[in-house]
């Protein structure tokens, strides 16, 4: 059993709350796993040219293309992505756009994989979350549990935080804020957040080791997507 950890957020290591959560998920699982950053990767997102119609290959030649054979060796995700304009940062929405390749003549690839989805926002990670469960639904991947954190705004390091108007920290402390370290978010000082990281981890590793059945996750993603279908229609 592997899974593939992925990170969409364009920030440092250190800087990233998504990135200590995804972490924080991996290594609750028990398994083997590879995390894997989008930092400073060019991914461009679908093109729309077919080109993987025949044998579920993008021939996109950029920087997801190394990462096509571990998204396929993979039995499970953990995707983390930052809440961007209350959605997907672009990168993760590039990132699990060319993911279209597999969505050809059996779809077979991904179908019954499981999933943790990641976000985090300087005000809150529900859209991304919500945003990836939707990617995952379409390839009949199952999310087994999100994890939403609140992150560190750049806002509150730009140099101008207690005086813009815009940003983040007056957003949520109003206006004259002072800022302090005790008033920048920290997922690790999220208490509930970090327990819902170790719960997803665990979870997942669960899922994976005791009896996990593709084609009944199929199946039950299949469902689910087609009633969501049927909401819209
Ligand atoms: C271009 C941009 C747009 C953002 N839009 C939002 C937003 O709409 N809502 C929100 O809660 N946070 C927003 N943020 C803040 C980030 O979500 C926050 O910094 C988060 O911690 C980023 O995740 P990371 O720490 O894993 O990099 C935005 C940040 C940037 C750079």
């Amino acid at each position: 059993m592997k899974i593939l950890g992925i990170s969409g957020s364009s920030r440092k290591e250190g800087t990233s709350g998504g990135m200590k959560l995804i972490q924080t998920v991996l290594e609750n699982t028990g398994l083997e796993y590879e995390l894997v950053s989008l930092r400073n990767k060019s991914i461009g997102g679908c093109i729309a040219c077919l080109g993987c119609v025949e044998d579920n290959i993008c021939k996109v030649n950029d920087d997801l293309k190394p990462l096509r054979d571990k998204i396929v060796a993979a039995d499970a995700y953990v995707i983390g992505a930052p809440n961007y304009y209350s959605t997907l940062n672009a990168l993760t929405h590039a990132f699990l756009e060319r993911w279209f390749q597999f969505r050809h003549q059996t779809g077979r690839t991904l179908w019954g994989k499981l999933a943790v989805a990641v976000g985090v926002g300087g005000t809150t990670g529900a859209a991304p979350v919500d945003e990836l469960e939707k990617f995952f639904m379409y390839n009949f991947i199952e999310t087994v549990a999100k994890v939403t954190g609140q992150g560190a705004a750049s806002c509150y390091t730009c140099g101008h935080g207690e005086t813009c108007q815009v940003g983040i920290p007056t957003m949520i402390h109003g206006p004259g804020v002072k800022i302090t370290d005790n008033i920048i978010p920290n997922v690790e000082k999220q208490k509930d957040v970090m327990a819902a990281a170790v719960q997803a981890g665990r979870l997942l590793g669960e899922r994976l080791t005791k009896g996990h059945d593709r084609a009944a996750v199929t199946q039950r993603v299949r469902d689910k997507m087609m009633s969501r279908f049927g909401e819209t229609a």
